[in-house]
């Protein structure tokens, strides 16, 4: 029997549609892990829970996890990132969701917990809120081993865990899947990156000539702003790390504190994980020129102070899907995009299959790993290992037909040694 609460069945057929799309773009967990997994079965009578965005790519992941075995349960790790249709196919195919675009925050913690429900053995969190929920409220599925072990998908989650884990209150084995290379290099950067694009397709703005801020130079926000500048804006970068304001500065973009854009700025961008890049106070927002827009692509939504700035607005406008023009007291009039919630997912279809191939592609070899080596594993943060980091590159290589070098013997004796010098 499948378990699901989704929008409307009926859109199965559509949903469908957008999952065969993203098949053919993601060769690595949709060919080449699947078809050894269909195989070898190395999931057979596992639970796996994944509260992730709904969206095709992550339909591609949810196929793999159960030819290998799994029975899958879903849940959307964002109110606005679920895409109803897949949502529907995806029941069809057995695989448990309850995930609905729009979801209230009430909402979003049902589908949590039906999912928890499920007495899961594998966590893939986005976010952290399905891993804390089980530790605050199905502690038993930790005390009695039913999780083995989880993985985190995001930035934001992966601070959050390490928080916890400093605090001596993280008790499962978490895989901080967001810090492999095939993951945040790839992903954050190329697909955050392109990201920025949701701004158009909210705004149909150009982005050449216009004063773009995009606030952090991390992984996401260093594509972002490499990508605004390659749409000919003119890029101010905002940071609160020295070595990263240098970098931005050295790569030829204008370093300033935030308050400063404000008066000058067409385009805010935000994607840090921190709170209140903008600070949330009227004084800010007169500071704000007169139709500036503004978004945010972090994981939550408060690095564009949204309440704050609902609250301060006289009028709210919705003006087209996902994006609201609200008009100040002075009648100043500014647009948000994706009521402040990662604009990318919810204003386009998040990132490309081609890089969600990665970093769904590390989340199937994580998940055979776990269950392989499910009685060594330790409560607390452990890294990827390096060798399954590796081997999703080579079969991302692999499927896109490039071929590297390979070190001869001498080499890798050389750079591993100290003895040859001058
Ligand atoms: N939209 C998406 O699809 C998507 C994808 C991946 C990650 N994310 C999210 O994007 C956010 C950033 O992730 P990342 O991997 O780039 O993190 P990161 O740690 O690589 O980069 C964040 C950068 O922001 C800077 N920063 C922090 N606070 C700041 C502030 N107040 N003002 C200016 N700069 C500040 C940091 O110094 C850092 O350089 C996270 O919330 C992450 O979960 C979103």
């Amino acid at each position: 029997m499948v378990n699901y609460k989704v929008a409307d069945e009926n859109l199965a057929e559509k949903g469908k549609e957008a999952l065969y799309v993203a098949e053919s773009k993601m060769p690595v967990t949709a060919d080449i892990i699947r078809e050894r997994f269909s195989k070898e079965k190395p999931l057979e009578g596992i639970t796996i829970a994944g509260c992730l965005h709904i969206t095709k790519e992550t339909g591609i992941l949810a196929r793999t996890l159960k030819a290998g075995g799994a029975e899958v349960y879903l849940c959307g790790s964002n109110p606005l990132s679920t895409q109803d249709d897949v949502a529907a196919a995806l029941v069809q195919e057995g695989i448990n969701v309850f995930a609905w675009h729009g979801n209230t925050d009430e909402e979003f913690y049902w589908c949590i917990r039906e999912c928890l429900k499920a007495k899961p053995n594998i966590l893939i969190d986005d976010g952290a809120d399905m891993i804390v929920t089980a530790h605050k409220e199905f502690p038993e599925l930790i005390e009695n081993g039913t999780i083995i072990a989880c993985q985190e998908e995001t930035t934001t989650g992966v601070k959050r865990f390490k928080a916890m884990d400093k605090q001596g209150k993280l008790r499962v084995p978490l895989f901080p899947v967001n810090d492999a290379r095939c993951k945040n290099q790839f992903d954050n950067e190329l697909g955050t990156g392109q990201g920025i694009v949701a701004a158009i397709y909210g705004m149909h703005v150009l982005f050449a000539g216009k004063n773009v801020v995009i606030a952090g130079f991390g992984h996401c926000s260093s594509g972002m702003a490499l990508r605004a500048r390659g749409l000919g804006a003119n890029v101010i970068v905002t940071e609160v790390d020295a070595i990263k304001a240098l970098q931005a500065k050295f790569a030829g973009y204008s370093v300033m504190p935030i308050e400063k854009t404000l008066p000058i700025a067409d385009i805010i961008l935000t994607a840090t994980g921190c709170k209140h890049v903008i600070s949330p106070s009227k004084e800010m927002f007169k500071k704000l020129k007169d139709g500036v827009i503004l978004g945010n692509l972090g994981h939550f939504d408060i690095e564009v102070p949204t309440k704050e700035l609902y609250e301060y607005a006289k009028e709210i406008k919705p003006l087209r899907q996902n994006v609201e023009e609200l008009v100040f007291p002075d009648g100043k009039r500014i647009y948000l995009l994706a009521k402040g919630r990662l604009a990318n997912l919810v204003l386009s279809e998040g990132h490309p299959a081609e890089v969600m191939d990665m970093s769904f592609g590390l989340q199937s070899l994580m998940s055979e790993f776990i269950v392989k080596n499910k009685n060594t594993l330790k409560p607390g943060m452990i890294d990827v290992p390096v060798d399954i980091d590796d081997r999703v590159g080579f079969l991302k290589l692999q499927a896109m037909g490039v071929e590297i070098d390979k070190l001869t013997e001498e080499q890798y004796n050389y750079i591993h040694g100290y003895e040859e010098g001058t």
